[in-house]
């Protein structure tokens, strides 16, 4: 998991040089009504190893929220379209159901079929908010809740277990992108090379200078592309 974070800013860094515009960016979107338990979910996968906490610059850009207001006439269809391969359905609230009935069902996918699947979580309540509870505590309650109402689900659900799956998908796509992400690339850096090129031999040391920065750039960023897509050939993935 931790090696993974550097290949990550790594892409980061490729992507943010390269525009976003040009290079489709792997990335997680979440969907959701309104205090459904978005906001919770990321919260505790922020809380959790998803992403890295440290003292000092462990990851540059973490987590980019973009809030997408979505006019009721396009939701209906946002939702079709993203109801497709690339989905996995969070079940919320899994603690507030009546007495006497349980989401088994719909955490078998009895009820909604999703391609990647339903985990079912626990986030904390506003009660739980009010009181200051952390993070850590929620998600030791919460595999205490799903060990008591859904044993036989218990390791499959939950927020830890929905880090990893996120991890794991994360990577996949990733991974996918890379083939068309270097083609991409070397398109690019041939496409400057041959500008660089017409502008002529360099006249005096210092442009010598500058040809020698731009040269070194952009190896190290062919270089970089190299290294990720070697070293997620040869990681483990699941
Ligand atoms: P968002 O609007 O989708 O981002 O929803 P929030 O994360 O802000 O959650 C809305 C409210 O629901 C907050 O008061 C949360 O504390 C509460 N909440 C979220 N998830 C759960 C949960 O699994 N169980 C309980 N009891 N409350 C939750
Ligand atoms: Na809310
Ligand atoms: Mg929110």
């Amino acid at each position: 998991m931790e090696a993974l974070i550097p290949v990550i800013n790594k892409l980061q860094d490729v992507f943010n040089t390269v525009g976003a515009d040009i290079i489709q960016l792997p990335q997680i979107v979440v969907v959701g009504t309104q205090s459904s338990g978005k906001s919770s979910v990321l919260e505790s996968l922020v809380g959790r190893d998803l992403l890295p906490r440290g003292t000092g610059i462990v990851t540059r850009r973490p987590l980019i929220l973009q809030l997408v207001h979505v006019a009721p006439e396009d939701k209906r269809k946002t939702t079709g379209e993203e109801n497709g391969r690339r989905t996995l359905a969070v079940i919320t609230k899994l603690d507030l159901m009546d007495a006497g009935t349980d989401a088994m069902d719909v955490l078998m996918g009895r009820v909604i079929p999703v391609k990647l699947g339903i985990i079912g979580v626990v986030n904390r309540s506003q009660l739980d908010i009010n009181n200051k509870k952390s993070v850590t505590d929620s998600i030791r309650d919460e595999y205490a809740f799903l060990q008591k109402k859904y044993p036989s689900l218990a390791n499959r659900n939950g927020t830890k277990y929905l880090a990893r799956t996120l991890n794991r998908l994360l990577m996949h796509h990733i991974r996918d992108c890379l083939p068309e992400l270097k083609t991409r690339i070397n398109v690019l850096a041939a496409q400057y090379q041959s500008l660089l090129n017409s502008y002529g031999e360099p006249v005096d040391d210092k442009s010598a200078t500058l040809l020698q920065l731009i040269t070194k750039f952009a190896t190290e960023y062919c270089n970089t592309i190299e290294g990720t897509a070697k070293y997620i050939e040869t990681s483990e993935l699941c």
